[in-house]
């Protein structure tokens, strides 16, 4: 899918599949140095860390694990709980372990904030964010992370991952939907 494919959708893209590529392999660098020596699962939340978490963990040269969860937000979107239902666990056991979070966008922080309290508690010998996108005007509450790809506005943001409706996740890059779109 490309992003002329949906010229009419979008209002203009945010960040480039360029711009992606260099920016993953910059953080895939600072991870490898950060974890010199130490044995690393990378924690995906799916769906939409699914292309990120693709990208940066193949651009990493650290041997690592790779493990999965499925939240979910209780009133996602419009006035979010803080409370997150587990869908999908983690098969793994992180009792001691360094755990990287990889996530493709911090929105109000709700849901990292409540995953990162949550990993903790299971023991892990560290817990570290990786995200590619923040929205810092949406924060509702501060979430430590470690690493960003890239500050944006708050604006409905598709591609890479991220979805509306299910649709625009394997966009290569992320662009701004056009509030019609979804009006
Ligand atoms: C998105 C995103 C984060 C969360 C961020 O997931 O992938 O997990 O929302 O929002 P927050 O900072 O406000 O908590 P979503 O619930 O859309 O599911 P998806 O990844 O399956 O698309």
């Amino acid at each position: 899918m490309d992003v002329e494919s949906v010229a009419s959708e979008i209002t203009k893209v945010l960040v480039t599949e360029e711009q992606i590529k260099s920016r993953v392999s910059e953080m895939a660098k600072q991870i490898d140095s950060h974890y010199t020596g130490k044995d690393l699962l990378l924690v995906g939340v799916l769906k939409g860390a699914v292309m990120f978490m693709a990208d940066i963990s193949r651009a990493l040269e650290s041997r690592v694990q790779m493990d999965w969860m499925a939240v979910s937000s209780y009133g996602h979107g419009t006035q979010s709980s803080g409370v997150v239902r587990i869908l999908k666990d983690l098969d793994a056991d992180i009792l001691g372990r360094h755990v990287l979070i990889v996530e493709d966008i911090i929105d109000s922080g709700l849901t990292l904030s409540w995953l990162v309290a949550n990993l903790k508690a299971r023991g892990a010998a560290s817990v570290e964010i990786v995200s590619l996108l923040r929205k810092p005007d949406a924060a509702k509450v501060v979430v430590d992370v470690t690493w960003v790809g890239f500050e944006i506005p708050n604006e409905f943001v598709v591609g890479y991952g991220l979805d509306f409706a299910e649709n625009y996740r394997t966009l290569p890059g992320v662009a701004v939907l056009d509030p019609k779109t979804y009006n």
